[in-house]
């Protein structure tokens, strides 16, 4: 037998009904705050993702050549591709530009729980506007759309590289180390911070303050902390104050369970600004259902400057997380068989083919016997696939222009006319 691939996942008919009905709740949240949907390729030029996502990306890119020797890769995520995109086809439109994607991804990493090489992400960007309540928005926006899918626990954290930045540009790192080191500050290995900033021979008071500062975690008050840490670094607390605004416009949006983490980092390269998270403790290691931040990816791939904002659902994390806090499956509705058509004659299969099909272009879930079974297999099969009713067409009954329907859970029968028949089902 051959198996799929490691870390890549089948998924059911009946998993793909909720998976269906968490998408279609997030595009109505999403719709609801204007955002319209794009498609991109699944496979792109390598250079599209070596360019600027980070090293930690490049090396979990699945790269191929093609035919032509192009080397080309599958998508690890949406943002570099809607830049593209946006590039060669959108930069007219009308700003600010809201985009949505619901698409696969794929990274070559050690598949563990909630952690796939094939997963699916929901994302935004929102492209041509840098306001604080441009970025607050799309941050409600994150929240609103898991509380529309009635998520119960999860905890935003919002941080703004800005300050990070500047704090590390003062003490001059070199690209490539200050790119290690967003690594482990990401993933808030705080020791081997300090390591890696003691090797790189940064005097000892400012390492102590950049300790301090990857640690700042709290609520909005602990911003007056932050102000009173980079005091007299004019540049940083201007930062500070864009920062502030923005967290002031997200209350004003109705987000107030918010925790300021300046230990934010994101494991992408791109990010400039604001950067935010979003946790479900209860998936453990894996527990980020979303990530974003403001970026800077228009310009690297040769497009004007230009302010863009955006963040990606997990999606496959966010359908666990319901799941899980659930204690159990979402209750989508099964896509259950409305009729089943049994014809028991010749002349029966032909009017039960015209029958299946005005009521298919009715909008009913029909179907047919399509293996010739006699009635009482074909009950048996119906009542295996869940059918709500059959139609039962005799030749004898039929002449008579009469049809039986059968409720499949009470076994009760009824004799329809056949003229009667689409109205039966259709003006319920
Ligand atoms: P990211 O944080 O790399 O950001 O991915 C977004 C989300 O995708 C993560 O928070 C996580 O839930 C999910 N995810 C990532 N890797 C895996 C995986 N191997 N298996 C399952 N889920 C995974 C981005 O990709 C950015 N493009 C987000 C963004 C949009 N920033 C601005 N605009």
């Amino acid at each position: 037998m051959i198996q799929r691939p490691r870390g890549t996942r089948d998924f059911t008919q009946a998993e793909m009904e909720r998976r269906r009905f968490v998408e279609n709740s997030l595009r109505k949240t999403v719709e609801s705050f204007g955002y319209r949907e794009v498609t991109t390729p699944v496979f792109e030029h390598s250079e599209l993702f070596t360019l600027k996502s980070g090293t930690e990306i490049a090396e979990q890119l699945y790269i191929f050549k093609d035919k032509s020797d192009r080397e080309l890769c599958l998508r690890p995520e949406l943002t570099a591709p809607v830049a593209r995109f946006y590039i060669s086809d959108l930069k007219a439109l009308p700003k600010p530009l809201k985009v949505y994607y619901f698409g696969n991804c794929f990274r070559y990493e050690r598949p563990q729980k909630g952690r796939f090489r094939e997963f699916w992400q929901f994302g935004v960007e929102l492209i041509g506007s840098g306001t604080a309540e441009c970025e607050a928005e799309l941050i409600a926006l994150a929240m609103t759309a898991l509380k529309n899918l009635n998520l119960k626990k999860f905890k935003l954290r919002v941080g703004h590289l800005g300050i990070l930045k500047s704090i590390l540009e003062e003490i001059s790192i070199p690209e490539l180390n200050r790119s290690e080191l967003m690594k482990l500050i990401d993933k808030a290995d705080f020791e081997n911070v300090e390591r890696a900033l003691t090797e790189l021979k940064i005097e000892p008071t400012k390492i102590s303050k950049i300790m301090q500062l990857i640690k700042v975690k709290g609520d909005f008050s602990i911003l007056d902390k932050l102000k009173l840490m980079i005091a007299g670094n004019e540049k940083t607390l201007n930062t500070l104050n864009e920062f502030r605004e923005i967290l002031g416009y997200l209350r004003d949006f109705g987000i107030t369970d918010i925790t300021v983490d300046l230990g934010i980092a994101r494991g992408l390269d791109y990010y400039t600004g604001i950067v935010f998270e979003i946790d479900v403790e209860e998936l453990g290691a894996e527990k980020q259902v979303c990530g974003g931040g403001s970026y800077s990816l228009i310009e690297t791939f040769g497009g004007p400057k230009t302010e863009t904002t955006g963040f990606a659902f997990g999606f496959d994390r966010v359908v666990m997380a319901l799941e899980t806090q659930a204690g159990k499956l979402l209750d989508a509705a099964e896509h259950k068989l409305e009729v089943y058509i049994i014809p028991l004659g010749e002349k029966s299969q032909k009017k039960a083919f015209e029958i299946s099909m005005t009521l298919r272009a009715k909008g009913m879930r029909t179907d047919i016997d399509l293996k010739r079974r006699g009635l009482e297999k074909n009950l048996k099969y119906a009542n295996s696939i869940n059918a709500e009713k059959a139609i039962i067409l005799g030749d004898r009954e039929l002449d008579q222009n009469i049809v039986q329907v059968r409720d499949m859970a009470t076994g009760t029968q009824t004799a329809v006319k056949l003229d009667d028949l689409i109205g039966f089902f259709t003006n319920k």
